[in-house]
């Protein structure tokens, strides 16, 4: 495919120790990579390079016995032009998959910038390749449960040097994991690398609804070259391709319109004490610059239904606008509210958390549970910008903030920088900083929502829920019927964002 050159660029990163590309031969990875056609020809790529990274392995020594040390002092004499390592392949499936969907690559490997002793070299070159690059896929091995040290040299490099810090603000990020074991620690790797990668001001995002909708790419490897064989690791690495390409193509859109119309943002707010995080919400929504429009769901002391994990949810395919959860209870807050829910272009899960439990009410985990629904109807807040707004007493320590940001990030949406106020004896310690990052947060919302417009607008296919996992849901979901009403569903989604593009965004000139 030829790739036009203002499609946006996803740049990969490797934070592999034992890559097997370095230098120019990163640079020909990249190009390899964009040479290959169908999926068949990029498995069969993969597997040519691990096993060829394991050929570079025995010919340094592994089948005369050699100690370690000598077979990787031998591999280093190496150019690094042949062979993948684990992180190496799904990072390639990855990008190959942006790549699929239109996006220009490009590779980095960070053997190159951060040596072994310490230190950075080439960091202009870093630097350039990354403000080059509207989104950013990291590809790490597990190392005990987290990221290599070459992955945490990089993202402390994005706190501390001042022009990365500004290179990677408001860029798109997701991850791919590797690890020895099935449950490694791909996970929690991720959600470090998606918790630090937002507080240094990108927008983050999993793998898509075509695989897991996650954190990310979670690969199960451990013998060099072995990564190919894992089918599942390598589809959520292309799905995590998908979503990044998916929501670069649609920042890139956003600058062709503006958006006149006031960001409709839903603040759901789970866990508070006498309706402090309410006023709280007013106080931070009226000083807006051009106002938005809040709803506020106001569920910590509702009447939330636990979830009976019922096998069919939601019951029906449908449109977004009908309530598609089993239970009917009338004062339910889910039936109640259900429409509000729609058409939203911001989502903003809110809680108190205080060291005293005594008055707090919390309806968090029954009201998270319940929107599952949603999800499994088709994703009804795809794309939609996302970010806990937490109240925390200092010391309260609570794992919520982490657990709202992981919740909600699977709902397919775009994840922001939470919104932290650190309390103390009463007292809201850091009021302005708050302010100024919710202010940031509207302005994302704003350009998130322009590009999700004309993306939902052009996209008739739409985004679909896959039950990976429910071999029931799955056999339900071929029905004929089935099939029209999802039809009808996507159908009307994009109906209803031409309608709103229409009224709520203006194009510039060059637009045709
Ligand atoms: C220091 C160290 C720690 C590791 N910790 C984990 C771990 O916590 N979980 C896991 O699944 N694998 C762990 N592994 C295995 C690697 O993640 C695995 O071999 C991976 O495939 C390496 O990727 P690479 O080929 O890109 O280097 C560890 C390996 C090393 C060297």
């Amino acid at each position: 495919m030829n790739t036009p050159a203002e499609a946006p660029k996803i740049l990969g990163l490797c934070a592999s120790l034992r890559a097997g590309r370095w230098a120019e031969g990163a640079e020909q990875l990249a190009e390899q990579i964009r040479g290959l056609g169908c999926e068949d020809d990029l498995r069969a790529f993969l597997k040519t390079e691990s096993l060829a990274h394991l050929e570079n392995f025995v010919h340094a020594g592994r089948s005369e016995g050699k100690p370690f040390d000598e077979i990787y002092a031998n591999l280093k004499r190496e150019v690094g032009n042949k062979g993948l390592s684990n992180s190496e392949v799904g990072l390639s499936a990855a990008l190959w998959a942006a790549k699929e969907l239109g996006c220009r690559i490009d590779l980095v490997s960070l053997v190159d910038h951060f040596p072994p002793a310490g230190g950075v070299r080439r960091l202009e070159t870093l630097i350039e390749k990354i403000e080059e690059a509207d989104a950013i896929i990291l590809a790490t091995p597990v190392y005990f449960g987290d990221r290599s040290s070459l992955s945490a040299s990089l993202i402390e490099l994005f706190r501390g040097d001042e022009r990365l810090a500004e290179a990677v603000r408001g860029k798109v990020y997701t991850g791919v994991a590797v690890g020895a074991k099935r449950n490694g620690g791909q996970e929690t790797a991720l959600i470090y690398q998606i918790v630090d990668m937002l507080n240094a001001g990108m927008l983050a995002v999993g793998n898509d609804s075509e695989t897991t909708s996650q954190y990310g790419g979670t690969v199960h490897a451990g013998d060099v070259g072995s990564a190919w064989k894992d089918d599942y690791g390598l589809n959520t690495s292309m799905g995590t391709g998908r979503r990044i390409a998916r929501v670069a193509h649609q920042l890139r859109k956003a600058g062709d319109a503006s958006f006149i119309d006031t960001l409709r943002v839903g603040f759901w707010v789970l866990q508070d004490k006498d309706g402090y995080c309410v006023s709280q919400i007013e106080r931070l929504v009226n000083q807006t610059p051009g106002g938005v429009a809040a709803s506020v769901f106001d569920a910590s002391d509702a009447d939330v239904t636990r979830c009976i994990a019922c096998d069919i949810c939601p019951t029906e395919v449908d449109v977004d606008s009908k309530y598609r959860c089993i239970i009917k209870r009338k004062t339910d807050y889910f039936k109640t509210h259900h429409e509000g829910f729609v058409g939203l272009d911001a989502v903003v899960p809110v809680a108190l958390t205080l060291r005293d439990r005594t008055g707090v009410e919390s309806m968090y985990q029954q009201f998270m549970e319940r929107t599952r629904y949603l999800r499994r109807g088709d994703y009804v807040f795809t794309d939609l910008l996302t970010a806990p707004l937490v109240f925390e007493e200092v010391g309260a320590n609570d794992s919520l903030p982490l657990r709202m940001l992981t919740s909600t990030l699977r709902h397919h949406t775009v994840m922001s920088r939470p919104m932290i106020g650190h309390l103390h004896e009463g007292r809201l310690l850091n009021e302005d900083e708050l302010a100024d990052s919710w202010r940031a947060f509207v302005e994302q919302g704003k350009r998130l929502a322009t590009g999700r417009l004309i993306n939902a607008a052009e996209d008739a296919d739409g985004v679909r829920y896959n039950p990976v996992g429910y071999v029931l849901s799955a056999e339900k979901d071929k029905e004929a019927e089935t099939l029209e009403r999802r039809r009808r569903m996507t159908a009307d989604r994009a109906e209803r964002a031409r309608q709103e593009a229409a009224v709520r965004l203006t194009f510039s000139a060059a637009t045709p």
